[in-house]
């Protein structure tokens, strides 16, 4: 199992690219099964998610074709509409294949997600979506098994504005006959994405960004030619990275306008951020302050950027109130962080976070991929040097990152194949 050595102290200066946003990019590869045609999808990030989700492709049956970031999908035929339980618990997300196989072949069978080291992750919503369209689900043996002879549009109300049962419903009901309108849809960006890449298919979607999106089922898709929108979260990761760090860097491929709630934190902090159409930079001399955050869905505070904004708490003047309203038990990190001489008090879905002048460097555990990241924020501002093991959560949902900080001035290196 490969680990990652930090050591701190080094101020990040430089410029740097974003990948391809893999949470746009699964969905949108698992759309080019709801068509017999080619789909090219570009600017795909080389993730370990992204991986799994070619290769379930290519166990369903479609060919898959990769040029670096450019794939071309092509579901002609499906030799399976089974999603195994190997490939579903490396990657959640795989559940989504359930929808498309189900709009393309009338049935699917999709191994049952089980939690995860952030909580529980029910799949209640996607579900009972499905229902509505006129699907029938039931759990065997593990796996959830649907039908339908005809899917047809539907009115949903979605209990919480879940991105996972957003984009399934998109998916199945650009197929089904008629009309489908989700009410408390999610907004983020992503689902605009797929809603964009769905549209190059022929689909007929409008309201994706509100919270109330309508969808006028068609008989058929063709096939697509879409390129990935940015990694929102890569970017507020190298953001956060260079504002505690003192540093000064320019991300580049970023969209700024998906990254408005980091930004203003920043900002409040004491980080200076220029804003432009597709690159963000950032600037900071000095020690930050200390800011409260909440997570929420999107436009609010992104849960997936939780974790690093905590490890910048650490080392901010004052106290900051992080508070998790997306995931039961996102705060495994909290607990490594303490490790490297952190001071947070943990109660419920609220941290309490005292910043401290400076981190001790020591071993820790990465947990899942957002925790791994900011395990490694937290070694650049730690004395000496800090150990990150089970980087493959890491690997999971960000591409090269440990070249991509070395570049900018880390002192970060791989350890291929290190017990532990
Ligand atoms: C997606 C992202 C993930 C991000 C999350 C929230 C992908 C591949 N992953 O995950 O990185 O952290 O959005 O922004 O895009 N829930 C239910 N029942 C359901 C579905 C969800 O109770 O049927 C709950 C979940 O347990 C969780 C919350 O709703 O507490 C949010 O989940 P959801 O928005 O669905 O996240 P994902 O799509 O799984």
């Amino acid at each position: 199992m490969d680990k990652i050595i930090v050591r701190g102290g080094r101020r990040l200066a430089g410029e740097i690219s974003v990948a391809g946003a893999k949470n746009a990019a699964l969905p949108i590869l698992f759309s080019t099964l709801l068509t017999d045609q080619p789909c090219s999808v570009r600017n795909i990030p080389d993730v370990a998610d992204v991986r799994t989700a070619l290769r379930l492709l290519s166990d369903l049956g479609a060919t898959v074709e990769q040029d670096g970031a450019d794939v071309t999908v092509e579901a002609r035929e499906l030799a399976s509409w089974e999603a195994p339980y190997e490939l579903v618990k490396t990657m959640r997300a795989s559940f989504l294949v359930l929808g498309p196989l189900l709009a393309r072949v009338g049935r699917a069978r999709v191994s049952q997600p089980g939690g995860c080291a952030i909580g529980g992750r029910p799949v209640n919503l996607h579900v009972h979506a499905l229902q509505q369209l006129g699907a029938e689900v039931e759990l065997v043996h593990g796996y959830t098994e649907a039908r339908a002879e005809k899917l047809v549009g539907a009115h949903v109300q979605l209990d919480f504005p879940s991105v996972g049962a957003t984009e399934h419903l998109m998916m199945v009901a650009s197929l089904a006959d008629g009309e489908t309108t989700i009410e408390n849809a999610a907004r983020e960006p992503e689902i605009v994405d797929l809603a964009d890449a769905l549209r190059s298919m022929g689909a007929r979607i409008e309201g994706d960004g509100k919270s109330r999106i309508v969808i006028s089922g068609v008989p058929r898709l063709s096939g697509m030619n879409h390129r990935v929108l940015p990694d929102r979260i890569e970017a507020g990761t190298f953001l956060i990275a260079a504002a505690m760090t003192a540093g000064e860097v320019m991300v580049r491929d970023a969209r700024p306008d998906c990254l408005h709630a980091l930004i203003e934190k920043l900002r409040e902090a004491g980080a200076t951020i220029e804003e432009h159409e597709d690159f963000v930079r950032v600037v900071s001399s000095q020690r930050l302050r200390g800011v409260d955050i909440k997570t929420l869905p999107y436009p609010g505070f992104p849960t997936d950027l939780q974790a690093q904004m905590m490890a910048l708490a650490t080392v901010s003047e004052g106290t900051s109130v992080v508070t998790e309203t997306i995931f039961e038990n996102r705060f495994m990190h909290a607990n490594e962080f303490m490790r490297l001489g952190a001071d947070i008090a943990l109660d419920g879905h609220n941290a309490v976070v005292r910043g401290t002048e400076r981190l001790s460097g020591a071993p820790v555990m990465a947990t899942d991929l957002r925790a791994s990241v900011s395990l490694i924020l937290a070694g650049m501002v730690a004395d000496n040097e800090t150990e990150i093991r089970r980087v493959y959560h890491l690997d999971r949902g960000y591409e090269r990152i440990e070249e991509k900080l070395a570049a900018l001035g880390a002192d970060i290196e791989r350890i291929e194949g290190a017990r532990g």
